[in-house]
């Protein structure tokens, strides 16, 4: 099975990263850098997460070398202006100790505080963060957590169309419009909380798969991301989950089911949404 997609610009990218938000302790470097032993080589930080330090640390201390490793990081809400994105790309590329980024993402579509102009804004930081991609400081560029309208707003006037979106997917809460709004434009769709934060590895339909497949309910929950084309950003601190959910290319679901996880009741929402959070 292949392990990567390729985003319409034609980066390969690893089809499950590691998702590192709350990685952020004493131990947090000895994690990402246990968890490119595991056999990750795609890493997602921000901003936000304030551990860009420690992600780059772990780099550093792994066998693993920088362009074996696709790195994403994002510019948090506090950031849109063209001048405070520019800024916080510099400064996510001073703590991962690295000079470019395989993806930057405008993290969140709503500023901090008064909404009323996020059009412009979103677009402001957006053009920065196009200008980086010419310079060839970041391979890539996207969003996360925009939904189509946040979109539309972007797409009327951006140069450069994002090349992902990262939203929250899980069983319990797919967000069909969104993907197929992204599918239709050729946005690759990564997904945050894969597994629901766990909220959702006791349903029962899951327990059912989990069984019929042979697999736990997490892998069922990324297989079923895979299937639909979103790529999965798992987070775990134990080197066994890290493995196990590395473990999920040797089976596939079958559509049935896909439509069977697809239609299960709302379940496992963060309550995160991206126009009022
Ligand atoms: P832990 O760090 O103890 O492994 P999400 O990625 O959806 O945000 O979920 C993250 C949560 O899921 C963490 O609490 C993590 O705990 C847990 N988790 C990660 N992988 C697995 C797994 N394979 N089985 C059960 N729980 C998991």
């Amino acid at each position: 099975m292949e392990k990567t997609f390729t985003l319409y610009n034609g980066v390969a990218i690893p089809c499950i990263g590691y998702g590192t938000y709350k990685v952020r302790d004493a131990s947090a470097a000895d994690i990402v850098r246990t968890a490119l032993e595991c056999g990750y080589r795609h890493l997602d930080t921000a901003r936000i997460y304030g551990n860009e330090k420690e992600v780059g640390e772990g780099i550093r201390l792994s066998t693993v070398p920088r362009d074996e490793i696709f790195l994403t990081s994002k510019v948090w809400k506090t950031h849109l202006s063209y001048d405070d994105a520019l800024r916080s790309v510099e400064e996510s590329l001073k703590d991962l100790q690295t000079d470019y980024l395989d993806l930057c993402l405008l993290h969140w579509p709503m500023p901090e505080g008064d909404h009323v102009d996020w059009r412009q804004r979103d677009l402001a930081a957006w053009q920065a963060l196009e200008r980086l991609y010419e310079e060839k400081v970041l391979r890539s560029i996207g969003v996360s957590n925009f939904l189509p309208h946040h979109l539309m707003s972007l797409l009327a006037k951006a140069d450069v169309k994002p090349m992902v979106d990262q939203l929250e997917f899980h069983p319990g809460y797919c967000q069909p419009y969104a993907l197929s709004f992204c599918q239709k434009e050729g946005i690759q769709i990564e997904a945050w909380s894969p597994l629901g934060r766990t909220r959702v590895l006791e349903e029962p339909l899951l327990l059912e798969l989990a069984e019929k497949y042979g697999k736990s309910p997490a892998q069922i929950c990324l297989r079923f991301a895979l299937d639909n084309g979103v790529l999965p950003l798992p987070k775990s601190s134990s080197p066994e989950r890290m493995k196990v959910n590395l473990d999920v290319f040797d089976f596939r679901l079958s559509p049935e089911d896909i439509s069977r996880i697809f239609t299960m009741a709302q379940s496992g929402w963060s309550g995160q949404h991206p126009d009022t959070f």
